[in-house]
């Protein structure tokens, strides 16, 4: 276990939180900032992965853009120090409030995701006397090998242009008076982890689509091949900074880029998800006759992954390995009422009690964002690093 925290602060604070371990956090950032400039690749935060003020405001520092998909994450990263032209708001159902706010935000670009959506973008910039960049989301068939759920990019998903869309688009941007027309965009799915392979047939499925625009008489100054790099939930220790180097240089080796074209990435979970742990403490251990459950007191509410994806998320046990208990396996559940409602099962905890504080690696993307309120429960806080004094503290009757 190499988790950077000092245990005695952490217990002290009021569980269940987010842990956010900022240096890590700053490893990260510094390696994709120093890739990025390398290969000339511009990246663009995928908001939705963790929308943290804290963490939107790091991100932003390093003059990173954001790609957002909601006029909320637009409106909140232009308050967290995102410039504006560095902001990029996609979706398939962008409302008109969301289309005016970022209108008004003076956005770099909508990525478009069909004709009807292009022709309201276009009468409502030509109502606010505005011009608005624009991208086609297309969309490119290619499976990404990944879980249903978080694959982008097939026929049968709802998302972006289809192929035989492709002519009525072009002939419906010449009567859009009030957009620019940037380039093109896809992203085919999350957690992608044969990164050579997948991203090569990314880049020559984008190399075709960019042909077929070219030869409509389209200019294509921006390719965009949206987020998906994937990370190690197995060992987030050995593996806390993704593979940045070989996605960007696959990307750069596969892409066929012409004088002055511009290439953006959207990575959301490899950017924030290692520094991120939700730590919780057992409030009970029951020996069943099969099996023994470690309940602790954060729940499917605060992190759904495992219950919507079969997600695995590693589990360590802080006070176990840090006094060298003898070894011991448990069920890790939550207090839903839901069966779903487990974090693990059959994990090697060590000896395992009340009050122990276990830490949920790999938790800070998609994590705190899709946390619901089920069974009334409260949100966990966020904790970082740099900052643990500020943290609320544990009831002081908690016993273990
Ligand atoms: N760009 C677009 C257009 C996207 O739809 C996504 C993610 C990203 C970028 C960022 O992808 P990333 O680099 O994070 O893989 N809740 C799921 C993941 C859903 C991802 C949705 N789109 C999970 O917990 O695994």
């Amino acid at each position: 276990m190499a988790l950077n925290v000092n245990i005695a602060d952490l217990l002290t604070v009021r569980t269940p939180f987010y842990y956010y371990d900022m240096d890590l956090l700053e490893k990260t950032l510094d390696t994709v900032k120093s890739l990025s400039e390398k290969y000339g690749i511009s990246v663009h935060y995928a908001v939705k992965a963790n929308n943290e003020k804290k963490i939107l405001r790091k991100i932003a520092s390093y003059g990173f853009g954001a790609d957002c998909v909601s006029g909320n994450e637009v409106l909140l990263c232009a308050e967290n120090g995102f410039a504006g032209n560095k902001i990029m708001f996609a979706g398939v159902g962008k409302t008109d409030k969301e289309i005016y706010d970022a209108l008004k935000t003076g956005i770099y670009a909508f990525n478009v995701e069909s004709v009807p959506e292009m022709k309201v973008i276009d009468r409502m910039a030509g109502h606010l006397g505005v011009k608005a960049n624009i991208q086609f989301r297309i969309n490119p068939n290619i499976d990404a090998h990944t879980h249903k759920y978080i694959t982008t990019g097939l026929e049968e998903n709802k998302f972006g242009i289809p192929h035989f869309g492709f002519a009525d688009t072009v002939s419906a941007l010449k009567d859009c008076r009030n957009l620019n027309f940037l380039g093109i965009q896809f992203h085919v799915g999350s957690q992608i982890t044969d990164v050579e392979n997948v991203y090569a047939l990314v880049c020559r499925r984008m190399n075709e689509i960019v042909a077929e625009f070219e030869a409509m008489g389209v200019e294509v100054r921006s390719i965009d091949l949206g987020g998906g790099l994937g990370i190690d939930y197995g060992n987030p220790d050995e593996g806390e900074v993704a593979d940045f180097a070989t996605w960007m240089r696959v990307i750069s080796e596969n892409i066929r880029r012409r004088e002055g074209q511009e290439i953006h990435v959207e990575p959301g979970r490899s950017l924030v998800a290692q520094c991120g742990s939700l730590m919780t403490k057992v409030l009970y251990v029951k020996n069943g006759e099969k099996k023994n459950f470690a309940i602790v007191d954060a729940g499917m509410n605060d992190l759904i992954r495992p219950a919507l994806y079969q997600a695995y998320h590693r589990i360590d046990n802080l006070c176990a390995d840090e006094e060298g208990r003898s070894a011991a396996k448990y069920d890790v559940v939550g207090p839903v009422c839901e069966s779903s409602d487990v974090f693990g099962e059959d994990r090697e905890l060590g000896l395992t009690g009340r009050g122990d504080l276990l830490a949920i690696r790999s938790a800070g993307a998609y994590g705190a964002v899709m946390a619901s309120r089920y069974n009334a429960k409260e949100f966990a806080q966020a904790v970082f690093s740099d900052d643990i004094d500020s943290a609320e503290k544990e009831v002081d009757w908690f016993t273990r």
